[in-house]
């Protein structure tokens, strides 16, 4: 199949056909793929059969490959490998079963959080001949450059606190399982100051990061104009108009910037409906 790019119908996203990523991708249709992603944020590569191998092959040309000492459901032969899924084997499950369900971006309370993640979708359940179990990508470039003048200037030199325990927090609230948070976990995952309008580090735009998952208060503002301000950045990120819902087939892999965009797993299906993904992330700079 030739290799081709179309861009989805909104700010963000683009689907490429015809990129065979259990080869090794020759340079200029890896630049292909970077520039696109560079340009839209969110690229689906169609149509791939490929192993854990190949996925991470593929990634760690984009930055070295992330793998989180807290994480625990990871392939054994390749640790930078995170399995999500509702299967279970013996009564276990073989994966995280419910990954994401509240917006947010990846690793952003870490110092140097995750900058692209691979997902690559191996089981997708269908129901009535529909694939469900969406992902929903809100375009945060976008975003910033909708906001008023007035709300630009606000929010320009404030930072926002991030945390791993207000994840684990929020994951119980939308129905999902409990991340143990342990004193070893603390230490290693402190809460996280971020600005709250980054700059992206390849492409120069400016992204809003504050996210519902992982933002608990904006540092230094009094708690109720924190939360205010807070809610009034979230709802407007997620504006239909900036909102891409990913349907996924087997055998996409999705990648997606996370300076330039956040993301919520729909999580709308459940056992005997099978969802089975492969993911692996690099790791970004600072966020400035
Ligand atoms: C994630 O947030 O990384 C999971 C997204 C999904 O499983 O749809």
């Amino acid at each position: 199949m030739p290799l081709s790019v179309k861009n989805i119908d909104l700010p963000l996203g683009a689907v490429i056909s015809g990129a065979d990523l259990s080869s090794d991708l020759d340079e200029p249709t890896f630049s292909l793929i970077r520039n696109t992603l560079d340009e839209r944020s969110v690229v689906v590569l169609k149509g791939q059969r490929i192993r854990p191998e190949h996925q991470t092959r593929f990634a760690a040309r984009f930055g070295k490959l992330l793998v989180h000492e807290h994480s625990k459901n990871v392939l054994r032969e390749h640790p930078s490998v995170s399995v999500l899924s509702n299967i279970q084997e013996q009564g276990k499950n073989i994966g995280v079963p419910d990954a994401g369900m509240v917006w947010h971006t990846d690793g952003s309370y870490l110092d140097t959080p995750d900058m692209y993640t691979f997902l690559y979708g191996i089981e997708i359940p269908v129901k009535d001949g529909t694939p469900i179990g969406n992902t929903l990508y809100a375009s945060t470039t976008a975003a910033y450059d909708a906001l008023t003048e007035a709300t630009k200037r606000r929010i320009a030199a404030l930072r926002a606190v991030h945390s791993f325990e207000y994840h684990s927090i929020n994951r119980v609230r939308a129905g999902g399982t409990k991340i143990e948070i342990t004193e070893q976990i603390r230490k290693k995952i402190p809460d996280m100051a971020q600005p709250v309008v980054r700059t992206h580090p390849v492409t120069g735009r400016k992204c809003i990061y504050v996210s519902e998952g992982h933002t608990t208060h904006i540092a230094g503002m009094d708690a109720k104009e924190s939360a205010a301000l807070l809610r009034e950045l979230w709802d407007h990120t997620r504006k239909p108009e900036f909102v891409y819902s990913h349907s996924w087939e087997p055998g996409d892999l999705v990648v997606w910037d996370n300076a330039a965009t956040q993301h919520r797993a729909t999580g709308d299906y459940a056992l005997p409906l099978r969802r089975l993904m492969h993911r692996v992330a690099t790791e970004g700079p600072a966020p400035y």
